[in-house]
């Protein structure tokens, strides 16, 4: 059974995305430190470059969690026991949801994704796969508020955040999207949640600059995207992948660093950059279990049982709404 719904929020103010899209990024290469949203990262190139990075040998994050997803299998049925409805938020191609879906067997699944036809596929994949499956695509931006269907059931939601993206927010932003997932719970409602914890820094920083120079590519991706939507003649040549952990902040940041000094321009705009200067294009929080439980319970949640790898690198979090 597969329903599909658009329920994409509307933009606060009625502008075309080009527009929106166009205004944020000007913006952001004007700042004194230029920064580009790591979403603009997510072209169709961009997702494939990442779904190579999920598979590099220095990438622990998602074969960690697979792990845990697998191993702590039948403890974690037990606990989520009773939800009917599970949500994916960033479901993508709803692989990691496969074994929740086998274990849990609820009736209701929605798989909520930015990239719309990518979901609708793999969200029809997910019906023929588990017969009698109400499995629902929403196509939504999460970074905004979120619409589900109106006859989607209340009671027993179970949302589900993997990857660790709630690292990607800066901290208020993160607070600030628990609240809206919080929001989007009822009676018996609850939160699976994959978070990055810290580690020592010879496993964290490969993990963001690997030996092929996968991510180094992701990175300078960006470059061509942005030429795509703003008209700018940025030139990948003239910028190198810098990642580094900011020990002050607890988090990996991803930088492009100009080679030379050079002028970008774009229609209307036009910013000098000196050799070395560079634009911040994403962040990667890793907290400590104690900081992440603490915005969970401001964001309203009860923190519950916690699963993590062997070296603790890694963890699924789950909160009672
Ligand atoms: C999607 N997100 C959780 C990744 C991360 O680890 O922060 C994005 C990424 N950036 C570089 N490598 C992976």
């Amino acid at each position: 059974m597969l329903r599909s719904i658009d329920t994409a929020a509307a933009p606060a103010r009625a502008l075309p995305t080009s527009y929106t899209a166009h205004a944020d990024l000007r913006h952001g290469l004007l700042q004194p430190q230029a920064r580009i949203s790591p979403k603009y990262l997510y072209d169709a190139r961009g997702c494939e470059l990442f779904e190579q990075i999920t598979r590099l040998p220095e990438y622990y994050p998602t074969r960690t969690e697979a792990a845990i997803l697998a191993d702590a299998g039948p403890a974690m049925a037990q606990a989520l026991r009773g939800h009917e409805v599970l949500i994916e938020l960033g479901a993508g191609n709803c692989e990691k949801v496969r074994v929740l879906l086998r274990r849990l067997r609820p009736r209701h699944f929605v798989g909520v994704d930015i990239a719309g036809d990518f979901l609708r596929q793999a969200v029809r994949r997910l019906a023929e796969e588990f017969p009698g499956l109400d499995a629902r695509a929403v196509q939504a931006d999460i970074t905004e508020p979120v619409r589900l269907p109106r006859d989607l059931p209340l009671a027993g939601r179970l949302l589900f955040y993997p990857g660790s993206s709630i690292g990607n927010f800066d901290p208020a932003d993160a607070l600030a999207m628990l609240k809206r997932m919080h929001g989007l719970l009822g009676p018996h409602g609850g939160l699976l949640i994959g978070i990055d914890l810290p580690k020592p820094l010879h496993w964290l920083e490969p993990a963001y600059d690997d030996a092929q120079g996968i991510t180094a590519r992701f990175n300078l991706n960006v470059l061509r995207h942005v030429n795509r939507l703003i008209g700018s003649d940025f030139d990948e040549d003239d910028w190198a992948h810098l990642a580094f952990f900011n020990e002050d902040h607890s988090r990996i940041e991803m930088h492009l660093r100009a080679r030379r000094a050079l002028t970008v321009t774009w229609p209307g705009g036009t910013r000098r950059f000196a050799a070395g200067q560079t634009i911040h294009t994403e962040n990667s929080y890793k907290y400590a279990l104690p900081r992440f439980q603490n915005m969970l319970t401001e964001a309203g949640f009860t923190p519950g049982e916690v699963w993590t790898d062997p070296q603790h690198w890694f963890a699924m979090v789950h909160a009672h709404a």
